[in-house]
């Protein structure tokens, strides 16, 4: 263990997120933020309705630089002032990781300084720590464009898949259904908008794998009932559309509900005995207010303890990287310069790979 206060440089490219952030990580174990700054490319991907991956990176090479030395300058420090640069080396699209790699391991090598290759889903599993000081071992629902997972965190290295998607990612669902109703990009926040005008129990749409014993979860079925019941509706009204959005939103954290309770039995048994469970949840699909209220109404029926990060810090940023580093590198953990990016990289390296679960070339 490192018994110092330690100032690191994370940066994100994964995805359609340029960021870089400086945090500092307190020889106790306390997080703090000092700058974080996201560029979003939303609007360069908006008219494709998804991410276009050779658009991505060329962003990301004109925007990194300058976002790097904003992140400096308001955190007051320079290279110099730096413990070590973190940067995610996976999941993700691979010409982005590449940009945020060579970034880092050039900073690294001028600088002198460690270099700390971020797992992208392991930074989101983390952010708790920065944010609540809460410290592994817990439940992690991980929910976001790219990965819909449950794991069991028991130390910042080891985890045990309990469930994963098997075809759609909770977010990818939301995006797909938004664009099949015409709505904007990305999905999630407009349904939510729309939905809250909307009649849930208009449409009687299925809960995929409901009953199934594992907590895998599967979106696709319900994608498709939704589509089905818009086409033989069209052209839709206003009502419409806030029905279909309020029934699809409805269905969706009704049948993650009955998933997540598959992992109840296997959670007490992994727990800490006679202690009330952690469950936390990241990934930007956390930001929906309906999703929040069912997981905590969830939280307490299973007498868990529901943290969940602000919404700023479930989406994608370079804080929860530069967090992840400094645990690691408080560990004495650095990796070599000639470590490579890697777009697969599930958390629980032991678990069989799962259709849809941890995907390549999606957002994380
Ligand atoms: O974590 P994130 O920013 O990026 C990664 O996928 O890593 O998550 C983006 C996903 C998108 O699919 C978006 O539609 C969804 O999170 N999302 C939401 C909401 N806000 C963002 N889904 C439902 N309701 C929301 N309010
Ligand atoms: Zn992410």
């Amino acid at each position: 263990m490192i018994d110092e206060d330690l100032i690191i440089l994370g940066l994100e490219t994964s995805c359609d997120e340029t960021a870089a952030s400086v945090v500092r990580r307190k020889s106790q174990g306390k997080g703090e933020i000092i700058s974080n700054i996201v560029r979003t490319q939303r609007a360069e991907h908006a008219k494709f309705g998804g991410v276009v991956p050779e658009i991505a990176a060329r962003a990301h090479t004109e925007a990194i630089d300058k976002i790097i030395q904003t992140a400096l300058s308001e955190a007051n420090i320079d290279f110099k002032d730096l413990s070590g640069v973190a940067v995610t080396a996976g999941p993700g699209l691979i010409g982005g990781l590449l940009v945020g790699m060579m970034t880092a391991k050039a900073i690294a090598l001028v600088h002198q300084i460690p270099f700390i290759a971020v797992n992208h889903l392991c930074a989101h599993a983390l952010t708790v720590g920065l944010t609540n000081n809460l410290a592994p071992p817990y439940m992690l629902l991980l929910v976001s464009g790219g990965h819909t997972q449950l794991q069991w965190v028991k130390d910042i290295d080891d985890y045990t898949r309990l469930g994963s998607t098997i075809d759609d990612a909770l977010g990818e669902a939301f995006d797909k259904t938004a664009k099949l109703l015409g709505l904007g990009f990305p999905g999630g926040p407009e349904v939510e908008k729309w939905a809250e005008k909307g009649d849930p129990h208009r449409f009687d749409l299925p809960r995929p794998l409901k009953g199934k014993p594992e907590a895998n979860f599967s979106f696709s079925g319900l994608k498709t009932a939704l589509r089905q019941q818009a086409e033989k509706l069209t052209p839709l009204n206003n009502k419409d559309i806030s029905d279909l959005c309020a029934s699809f939103q409805y269905a969706l954290i009704d049948n993650l509900m009955e998933r997540i309770e598959k992992a109840c039995p296997k959670v007490k048994q992994l727990a800490p005995a006679n202690s009330k469970p952690n469950f936390v949840v990241a990934g930007g699909v956390a930001a929906n207010k309906p999703l929040r209220e069912a997981l905590s109404d969830f939280a307490d029926q299973h007498e868990m303890t529901l943290t969940i990060p602000p919404a700023n810090l479930c989406t994608d940023n370079a804080a929860m990287i530069a967090w992840a580093g400094a645990e690691y590198l408080s560990r004495g953990i650095s990796h070599p310069l000639d470590y490579t990016a890697k777009s697969r990289w599930p958390l629980d390296q032991k678990a069989p790979a799962l259709i849809g679960g941890g995907k390549a070339g999606v957002k994380a």
